[in-house]
């Protein structure tokens, strides 16, 4: 169990935000392996204060994607604090500041991974959120730029002075990007001399791992994100059939076109790749289900799963 402030936790394995991935449908699908808590993608604090209409779109969640946080990016403390305060009206459990995005565009800007550069800036960014919200504020944190800038315990003490509630920490500099291997002594070292609960995360691929890190290097829960594509498992230990694997897909389809219509079924795509990875057929599976357009024609080809 944890605890962020008033809000307790059951799984101490969470979900980590993914672009293009963590959307509400398949937020409902982790949370039906009692996942921990859910978690949007990165959202613009710009779009959200200028009403961007899509932007607005992706805070909009469901009571079932609870305990659910949303997480913000930008670099000004008064734009992403007026962008909390849009957020906490949608209701949230929790809001996330994100200073690990290592994307050219996101950091190019000042925000993401490249405020890690700037830890004054991240305290007066952090602590004009937590002024202005009510609910808990937390973070997400790289463990620095590149090698030779790992100033992770400067943002870390950045943080806890302007009152957030928890860290996350995934294990990589920018420079790293999602290559490379995360180095959890570094998440040890962050959760050994941290006041707030710290989250570790990278590279976690099974509900066991999960649980050997957590005792291993002593951090309050963890975080996967590559891990739950196509295994919403993880988060709960079970091992699936084939059956409830296709069962799995045909809610995931369905919600996917409760959300986004007929579209829906095209975004599944690289979902199901994830869900059959590893199978005997699954190549060739593949192939056929990228010519299907409806829910009838993936299941057909997914009676060949062996
Ligand atoms: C395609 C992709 C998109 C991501 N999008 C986000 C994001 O929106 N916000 C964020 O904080 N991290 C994002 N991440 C980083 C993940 O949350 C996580 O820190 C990283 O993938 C390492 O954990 P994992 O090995 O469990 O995947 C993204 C990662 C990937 C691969």
């Amino acid at each position: 169990m944890l605890k962020i402030k008033e809000l307790t936790i059951e799984n101490p394995i969470l979900l980590a935000p993914i672009a293009g991935y963590t959307d509400s449908p398949f937020r409902k699908i982790c949370m039906t392996e009692k996942c921990g808590l859910s978690v949007t993608e990165l959202i613009s604090a710009e779009g959200i204060v200028r009403k961007n209409r899509k932007t607005l779109e992706m805070l909009k969640f469901t009571e079932e994607e609870r305990p659910i946080s949303i997480q913000i990016f930008g670099k000004d403390p008064y734009v992403m604090a007026d962008a909390a305060q849009i957020v906490e009206n949608y209701k949230p459990d929790l809001i996330d500041i994100n200073l690990g995005c290592p994307a050219r565009k996101v950091c190019n800007s000042g925000s993401g991974a490249a405020l890690s550069r700037d830890p004054a800036r991240i305290e007066s960014i952090a602590s004009e959120i937590v002024k202005k919200c009510t609910i808990p504020v937390t973070a997400k944190i790289r463990t620095g730029w590149d090698d030779g800038n790992k100033n992770y315990m400067d943002v870390v003490k950045a943080l806890e002075n302007s009152g957030i509630s928890m860290i996350a920490v995934h294990g990589r500099t920018r420079a790293q990007m999602y290559s490379g291997r995360a180095d959890w002594s570094i998440i040890e070292d962050i959760k050994k001399h941290s006041s707030v609960p710290v989250i570790g995360n990278g590279d976690i691929t099974s509900h066991e791992m999960a649980f050997e890190k957590i005792n291993e290097t002593g951090v309050d829960g963890v975080m996967i994100g590559r891990g739950a594509m196509g295994n919403p498992w993880i988060f709960s230990g079970k091992t699936p059939g084939i059956e409830e694997i296709i069962e799995m897909i045909s809610l995931h389809i369905d919600l996917m076109t409760a959300e986004y219509g007929e579209y829906g079924i095209r975004l599944m795509r690289k979902h199901i790749a994830s869900y059959i990875h590893g199978f005997r057929n699954s190549a060739k599976i593949r192939q056929e289900i990228m010519h299907h357009d409806s829910k009838r024609g993936i299941m057909e080809s997914l009676k060949e799963l062996a």
